[in-house]
């Protein structure tokens, strides 16, 4: 069963969009990297973005039936988004949240996120590696988990 990695609105424009915050590399390259980093593990992914909420929402559905982990990033929606805490409760196996920048350096409106009330690991502030990072440690809990 894959991993899926989930990336919320506006993290099409990664690369593009304000890169003094969020930095020069894709989410092209940043899938690129999750995939090669999975496979020296033997994991699968499903890599993902929607700027739709229900979108999300689908996709931690189908991880419900066919995912072993969930690494997400909610991008805006970890601040506002009670529907995709909802879903991600709904799913029994780990999840990890990811923001590549440190969300408790900027506005305040940024320092709550209703998705780690249920993240098993957050992790903040790593620039793009917070990714990899991510990778490894799904690794480490999936391995865990089965054995
Ligand atoms: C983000 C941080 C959020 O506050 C912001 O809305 C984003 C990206 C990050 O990766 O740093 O879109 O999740």
């Amino acid at each position: 069963r894959p991993i899926f990695i989930l990336n919320g609105p506006n993290l099409n424009l990664l690369g593009k969009r304000q890169p003094e915050i969020y930095g020069r590399e894709t989410l092209a390259d940043v899938e690129a990297d999750c995939r090669q980093r999975a496979e020296a593990l033997g994991l699968a992914i499903r890599f993902h973005q929607s700027n739709a909420e229900h979108q999300i929402i689908d996709w931690i559905h189908e991880a419900r039936e066919a995912g072993s982990g969930i690494i997400i990033n909610p991008a805006a929606f970890t601040h506002t988004s009670v529907a995709i805490l909802d879903a991600l409760n709904a799913f029994d196996g780990p999840v990890l949240e990811v923001h590549i920048s440190n969300v408790h350096k900027r506005e305040a409106f940024r320092h709550h996120s209703y998705v780690s009330l249920r993240a098993d690991g957050v992790i903040a502030g790593f620039g793009v590696e917070g990714y990899a990072l991510a990778v490894q440690r799904m690794g480490t809990l999936l391995a865990t988990a089965a054995g």
